[in-house]
Formats: structure tokens, sequence, C-alpha cells
């Protein structure tokens, strides 16, 4: 295990913000995690980098989570449980599920960054939530030094959010993930309205989960920027959740707007068209930008600061606010 120092991070981090780690270290097992906490008080985690935005250097240790494989734990007639380290990429393991014949990821192809990170925000799309196939969560807590086992329950799921990013948040580092899978009967998914086009378009009527999955890339590719391409960490604001009084009222002057019942008294509505109303879809402010396809996305160009990005959210967060009184909240880490 070996420190090294002065490492730019534009590798690590997928919006491909060039700052600084002090110091660096590649960890590849639990044992080496338990050794470097021994040593360190302080740790700044990075894994799939691909939901934080980077605006300073980091004066802490900067421990990269690079824990990998991939066990079969139990296999049922139905059904198989799987546990992933930590450092797995998630889109290959769920490549790699789809290979298996292994269903109840195949909505979630193409998410960036990587296993370990998933439950933090309980990653979602197309209509399926990472939380209903997880069956435990595993970290090792930063205060003992211990193993620790979460149940689904004890994560405290909810829409891109959990414990993890509340009151257990700094408290734990994930080091694995277990999921329960179906083997056959797999439950599939296709009521959004993209995919059940996508299908459609190619004369699919009784989709295999390995359809859905190569429906669910081409949609991403068609709307979403590659990171490898261009910076970005996927949606950057969350939809907001307001009363349906108030959606009611904004539905008056605005009656295409996309919304979504939450409750008898709460509606969702896509940030993404609040953003694009306000004018910013496509627009770019130096290298930094809102993404010309879905204006929930705000890339880097080239070489964008952590700060001109940052700087260009809290001034949509601004004429969002000041065009229909919504807050729209960041769903993106702020380093
Ligand atoms: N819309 C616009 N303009 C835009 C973008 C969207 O008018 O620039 C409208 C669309 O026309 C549509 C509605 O907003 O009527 C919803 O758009 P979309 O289906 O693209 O989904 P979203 O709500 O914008 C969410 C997730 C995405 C996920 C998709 C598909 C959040 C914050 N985002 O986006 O997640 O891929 O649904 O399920 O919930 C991510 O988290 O990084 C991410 C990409």
């Amino acid at each position: 295990m070996t420190i090294l120092e002065n490492i730019s991070l534009k590798e690590y981090n997928t919006f491909g913000v060039d700052c600084y780690a002090k110091r660096f270290v590649s960890i590849t097992s639990f044992y080496q995690l338990q050794q470097v906490l021994k040593k360190e008080q302080d740790l700044f985690l990075i894994s799939g980098g691909s939901n934080m935005l980077l605006t300073k250097d980091i004066d802490t240790l900067v421990a990269f989570i690079n824990i990998k494989g991939i066990s079969i734990d139990r296999e049922y007639e139905d059904s198989v449980h799987l546990t992933v380290n930590a450092g797995e990429n998630w889109h290959e393991f769920v490549l790699w599920c789809i290979s298996q014949d292994f269903g109840g990821l195949e909505n979630l192809s193409l998410i960036p960054g990587n296993v370990g990170t998933c439950p933090i925000q309980n990653i979602g799309a197309y209509g399926v939530e990472v939380k209903d196939t997880i069956t435990t969560v595993e970290a090792l807590d930063i205060e003992t030094g211990k193993r620790i086992t979460f149940s689904n329950t004890e994560c405290g799921f909810g829409y891109r959010n959990s414990i993890f990013k509340n009151e257990a948040k700094g408290k734990y580092i994930l080091t694995a993930v277990s999921f329960r899978l179906t083997k056959k009967k797999h439950q599939l998914n296709t009521s959004y309205g993209a995919i059940e086009t996508a299908l459609q378009e190619q004369g699919i009527s009784s989709p295999t989960i390995k359809n859905i999955s190569a429906a669910v890339i081409a949609i991403r590719q068609s709307k979403l920027p590659d990171p490898k391409e261009i910076g970005n960490s996927g949606s950057f604001f969350k939809n907001p959740v307001i009363s349906t009084k108030q959606f009611l009222e904004l539905q008056k002057n605005n009656p295409t707007i996309p919304s979504y019942k939450i409750s008898e008294t709460e509606t969702k509505v896509p940030a993404g068209w609040l953003v694009e109303q306000c004018g910013f879809k496509g627009k770019r402010f130096g290298d930094a930008g809102v993404h010309e396809k879905q204006a929930l996305v705000l890339v880097n160009y080239g070489n964008a600061s952590g700060i001109e990005i940052y700087n260009l959210a809290k001034k949509i967060q601004q004429t969002v606010f000041d065009t229909f009184n919504i807050p729209l909240e960041i769903e993106v880490n702020i380093i």
C-alpha cells in the first residue's frame, strides 16, 4: 500500500475537474482499509467519482476504494444472492448480470459510478430503484474499525436518499453490497414510456432482460452525455416535490408541464423541464454548461473548474426560484 503525493483527481471524477490530492492511496481490501484507518483520522473517500463536484484541492489523505470481486452466496431455483465489492464498476456489473441471465438491474444499465456508492443515493432510472434488489450493505464502522451489516430496511431508502446521506453520513465506509436477483420469472419493468417506445420500434413484444438493457442503453446514450467524452455527473438536481395546490396553479399558465403524482397533496415535477423553461438548456458559460438534450445535466466541456460549474448551478437555482417559486435541491455532493 503506497501513499502517492500530489495526484491529479481529473481521472477520478466524472466531471473531469482538475483538483489535486496532496496524498492518495488506492485501497484494494477491507483489511487495507482497516490499516489505513488506524493511522489516519480523516480520510477523503473517492470511488467512481460520479456524484461529486470538486471545488478545491484535498488536503486530507484521499482513499480510492478499489476493492474488487463478485461472489455468488446462494442460489435457488428462481433466485440468486450475490455480494459485490464496492470498487466494481456499476455498469460492468449490470452487464455481467445480464450475461448470466440474472434479472432485476437491467433498467439501471449505463449508470456511471461504482457498486459501493449505489446505495448512498439509491440510484434509480426508468421505474426501478436499486433498493428493490439490495438485501444488505456491508460497511466499515469508522469509529470502531469493525465490519457492520445493514439490512435493506436499516438503510432507510427513499427517492435518491438513504441513511448514508443523513444520520449515518461520515460514520461508515461502504465496502460491499449484496443483491437478490431473479434467475427465472424476471419481473420486467417496461412501463416507462421511452422503454415501451424503443421496444415497439424494434418489434419486440415479449422482451428479455437483455432487450430491456439494450433499450435503456440506447435511450441513455441518446439523451445523456458520456462522461468519457463530456464531463458530467448525471442529474445535477433532484426532481422537486411541490404541493399539489402549487402544481395546479403552475399548470394554469403552463398546461404542458410534466408531472408525477406522489400523493393527494404532493406532486413531483421534472427539474429538467423547469431548467429548460428558464432558457438554460444547451447554454454554455466558458467551459461550464447545461447539456443540450437534458437540462438536468450540467457539463464540463473541458477545463471548467468546480467553482465555475457550482456558480452556474447557483444561477440556475436562483432563476428557477424567481420564475416558479420552487427551490431546486442539488443532488451531487459539492466538495
Ligand atoms: N424534460 C424537459 N426538458 C429537459 C429534460 C426533461 O422538458 O431538458 C421533461 C421530459 O420531457 C419529461 C420529463 O421532463 O417529460 C422527465 O424527463 P426524463 O424522462 O428525462 O427524466 P428526469 O426526471 O429528467 C430522472 C432521473 C434520471 C433518470 C431518468 C429516467 C432524477 C433526478 N433523474 O430524470 O437519473 O435516468 O429519470 O428514469 O430523478 C441521474 O440520476 O443521474 C439520472 C440521469
